[in-house]
């Protein structure tokens, strides 16, 4: 995996650990790191052995202060729908994977990188990040699904005021509007945060932690009624599995399960 320019790719226990690393531009999203982050991104997912990945920013000042201005000023109409599209992309891989993705935010997190984080399954954050979709500062707007996801993530009214002002807000406020989980003091104890979580899922069934994964991420565009059925179908396929046999068969036994994965 030494391949990557602009990332590090990293197999820490259960995590794939993928570190943005463009640290002199604050880890801005040009597309050579858009098309390694979708690279690594498979990667991780190919890996039977990897069960979460990760997803933070190299250094002390940002996660990613957004798309690469630099690269993006000089755009046309239909360059700039490609970037988006590579953008749009790689939320919708992390939406796809069966295997959580964490976003290990230390510093800011913005335009782009905010989207970023917001594609992943939760944010963990420390007290000096910051968050916020700064677009309209340059005259453009989100590209990276800011405008679809952070009102699905905090109160609407309060997406739209940090859309259309570019306002920032700290960890604490994110906190509160439940944007970001927990906060931890400082980015070693941020990432550990992230690893042992993993690790702690990593306990579980594959097959139950993908399929929960996937029901709980289609309650956005599902009715109550079709998500309560998709619900019902997932729930009966992991009967099929010796997970489910083996998870009930270790209760009744009071003995830890052996998950298999199948
Ligand atoms: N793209 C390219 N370079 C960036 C960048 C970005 N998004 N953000 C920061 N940098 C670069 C700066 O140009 C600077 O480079 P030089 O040292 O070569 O001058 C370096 O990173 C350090 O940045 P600053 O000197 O500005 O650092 P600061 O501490 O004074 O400010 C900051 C930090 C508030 C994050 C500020 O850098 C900033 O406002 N960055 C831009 C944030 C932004 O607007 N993001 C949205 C981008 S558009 C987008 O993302 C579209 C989309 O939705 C897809």
């Amino acid at each position: 995996m030494s391949a990557f320019l602009n990332l590090t790719y990293e197999l820490e226990g259960a995590s794939a650990i993928i570190t943005l690393s463009r640290e002199k531009a604050l880890n801005a999203l040009n597309r050579q790191t858009l098309v390694e982050l979708l690279a690594a991104l498979h990667a991780a997912s190919d890996d039977l052995e990897v069960r979460g990945i990760i997803l933070t920013g190299a250094g002390e000042k940002a996660f990613v202060a957004g798309a690469d201005i630099a690269e993006m000023v000089e755009l046309g109409v239909h360059d700039a729908h490609s970037l988006s599209a590579l953008g749009h992309a790689i939320g919708e891989l992390i939406e796809r994977l069966s295997k959580p993705v964490i976003a290990a935010v230390h510093g800011f997190a913005l335009g782009g990188g905010c989207e970023l984080a917001l594609a992943c399954d939760f944010i963990y954050a420390t007290p000096k990040s910051r968050f916020g979709q700064p677009e309209v500062n340059l005259g453009v707007m989100c590209g990276f699904g800011g405008t679809q996801r952070l009102p699905r993530r905090i109160p609407p009214g309060r997406a739209m005021e940090l859309i259309l002002t570019g306002d920032l807000i700290d960890a604490e406020e994110a906190l509160r509007l439940g944007l970001v989980n927990k906060i931890l003091p400082d980015r070693a104890a941020l990432l550990a945060e992230a690893k042992a979580t993993v690790a702690k899922i990593a306990q579980k069934g594959p097959q139950a932690v993908a399929a929960s994964r996937r029901a709980v991420r289609r309650t956005d565009e599902l009715s109550l009624s079709a998500g309560n059925e998709l619900e019902q179908q997932l729930f009966a396929s992991l009967f099929a599995t010796h997970d489910q046999k083996e998870g009930m068969q270790a209760f009744l036994a009071k003995r830890p399960p052996a998950f298999q994965g199948k």
